[in-house]
């Protein structure tokens, strides 16, 4: 890899989860119940069916006490701990197996689903188990815990943070996102603008991979050990 790359974004989505067993949003298990992603994660969902929307997220959050990180997770961590130069992990996934594999340079741009957010007062509070709708908030005691997630609709987080660190960017990587979703999939094209090589590591071609210098097709357990073992030599 070229001696020239000091500082690196890495951009993953639901595809670095998939080996761990976490159903993709668009692959063919892409469905919940017959919904599509889009009319389920919306805040007009959140009021027309508080419940489904709080069911299809407790089903999530229970289904990550099933799954552990794989290779592509650890292979991350170890770069987060060994890069000398800057790194940045901005995920679009709302499960925590980049932090159980040990990532701490790390932003969760779509929330989290180990966290409840005041639709009140904006208070978010760490949380595990099953979320009722109507569940208080033990900040400003309003009933309007909701899922910590970014819906279809609202601002990402760290918004600011995240672009300030892909226009530093020398290298920005891209893994198992299939680039349908703004604002994360126009980061390759800011990457390019300021420079910076583009390299998309994904099971098929993306809808962005045009943008790309280099896509290498396969698997997330293969191909991010495979760099991480290139970027560290
Ligand atoms: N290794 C690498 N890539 C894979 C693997 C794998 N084992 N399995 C699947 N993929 C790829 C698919 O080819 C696809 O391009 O991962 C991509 C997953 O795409 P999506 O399901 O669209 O997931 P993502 O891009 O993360 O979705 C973006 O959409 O619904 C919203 O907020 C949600 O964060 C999510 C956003």
């Amino acid at each position: 890899m070229n001696p020239d790359i000091h500082n690196i974004v890495i951009l993953t989505g639901a595809g670095i989860s998939a080996e761990s067993g976490l159903a993709t949003f668009r692959g063919p298990d892409g469905l919940w119940e017959g919904h599509r992603v889009e009319d389920v994660c919306t805040p007009e969902a959140l009021a027309r069916d508080e419940a489904l929307v709080h069911r299809f997220y407790d089903e999530r959050r229970a289904k990550l006490a099933e799954v552990q990180p794989n290779a592509a997770h650890q292979a991350l961590a170890a770069l987060d701990a060994q890069w000398p130069g800057d790194l940045l992990i901005v995920t679009q996934n709302v499960d925590d197996l980049h932090e159980r594999a040990g990532a701490t340079r790390l932003i969760h741009m779509h929330g989290e689903l180990k966290s409840a957010l005041c639709a009140a007062c904006g208070k978010a509070v760490p949380w595990a188990a099953a979320l009722p709708p109507g569940t208080p908030c033990d900040g400003c005691r309003k009933p309007a815990l909701r899922p910590d997630i970014v819906f279809f609709g609202e601002m990402p987080y760290e918004m600011d943070r995240i672009d300030a660190a892909v226009r530093d960017a020398d290298l920005f990587v891209s893994i198992g996102t299939s680039g349908a979703v703004y604002p994360a999939a126009g980061f390759v094209q800011t990457a390019r603008h300021v420079g910076a090589r583009t390299l998309e590591l994904n099971l098929d071609p993306s809808a962005g991979s045009i943008y790309f210098h280099e896509t290498r097709l396969g698997p997330a357990s293969a191909l991010v050990p495979d760099l991480v073992r290139e970027l560290l030599a």
